[in-house]
């Protein structure tokens, strides 16, 4: 493990690695998009495969991931392109880069390890940290502004809607009641209301801390996590070769099921071919070895 300027640890280890290999072939000169690039695990994978013929266009939202990103990608013989990007506007990109179809489209949704530990993120329930939640720091809204500024209800509601959490309600009238004098500003506060209002307190015997749920809720109404995704899959189809392949790891079913819709309307338009009748998990093996990968999944669909 190595320490990046910023003290975060970079190790963020790629999931799925094994299944990837036997199911994303590409051809050695094929034009492989990596729509979250992250630290480049996976981009790694496909660019060993790739000779100088290929190329790589790696989009992240996260300046650090980039960095990270390029340290990774360096020494590869295929050409890698770097785009500080949304990948809701991924047509955009391949357009300005001048490319208008490729071979592979790949998303590792979510967010990376080093992002969950940053001091400066707000991430995480672990450690106290200011409440922000902001995979890019370019976006205008924190979660700190979520927790304090809606109204009781239409927090309840996101809660509920994003996190599936169904003491939602209980949540929101703790919060509502708690910033009647103070506001809410990190990480551990907030925790600590939702831990109060669901009586619900992390132990070594409870595998899931209280708050998962509702930081979930807020990370996905910050980031605008589910309308970018299902942004990336419309346009998809436009932007695939004919045989190219798109390829998406989620992490909630929230995304999943985002995936797994798409994938079949494109089948009924006859675009898709779909790759994937069950969403590939990660093996026992995998989990021990990196329990992030828990609740992993990915789903593959080919261009007709
Ligand atoms: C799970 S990590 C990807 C890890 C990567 N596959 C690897 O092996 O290193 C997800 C990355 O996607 C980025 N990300 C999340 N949402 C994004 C979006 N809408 N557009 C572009 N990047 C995004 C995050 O900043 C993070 O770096």
């Amino acid at each position: 493990m190595c320490e990046f300027k910023d003290n975060t640890s970079c190790e963020h280890i790629p999931v799925l690695t094994e299944q990837i290999a036997e199911r994303l072939s590409v051809p050695q000169d094929a034009v492989v998009v990596d729509a979250t690039v992250g630290h480049g695990g996976h981009s790694l994978l496909f660019g060993e495969k790739l000779g100088p013929g290929g190329t790589i266009i790696g989009l992240d939202v996260d300046e650090k991931s980039l960095t990270r990103a390029q340290t990774a990608l360096c020494d590869l013989e295929c050409e890698v392109i770097l785009v500080r990007s949304n990948f809701a506007d991924l047509p955009d990109v391949l357009a300005d880069e001048g490319y208008s179809k490729v071979d592979l489209i790949f998303a590792d949704i979510g967010f990376c390890s080093a992002q969950l530990n940053d001091p400066k993120r707000g991430f995480s329930f672990q450690q106290n940290m200011p409440l922000d939640m902001r995979l890019d720091d370019r976006l205008k809204v924190t979660a700190e502004q979520i927790v304090n500024d809606y109204e009781e209800k239409e927090l309840a509601d996101l809660i509920f809607k994003y996190g599936d959490e169904r003491g939602s309600r209980r949540i929101a009238r703790y919060i509502a009641e708690f910033r009647k004098t103070q506001r809410i500003k990190s990480t551990l506060q907030l925790a600590n209301v939702i831990c109060k209002a669901l009586n619900k307190f992390p132990s070594p015997g409870r595998r899931i801390h209280p708050a998962t749920k509702t930081f979930q809720a807020l990370r996905i109404a910050v980031n605008d996590e589910l309308g970018c995704l299902e942004e990336l899959l419309e346009a998809a189809p436009a932007l695939l070769n004919k045989n190219g392949l798109i390829a998406v790891i989620s992490f909630h079913s929230l995304e999943d099921r985002i995936v797994k819709n798409n994938f079949r309307e494109n089948k009924r338009l006859q675009t898709y071919e779909i790759l994937t009748k069950k969403p590939i998990n990660p093996t026992d093996e995998e989990i021990s070895r990196n329990p992030r990968a828990r609740s992993s999944k990915m789903r593959i669909a080919r261009r007709i």
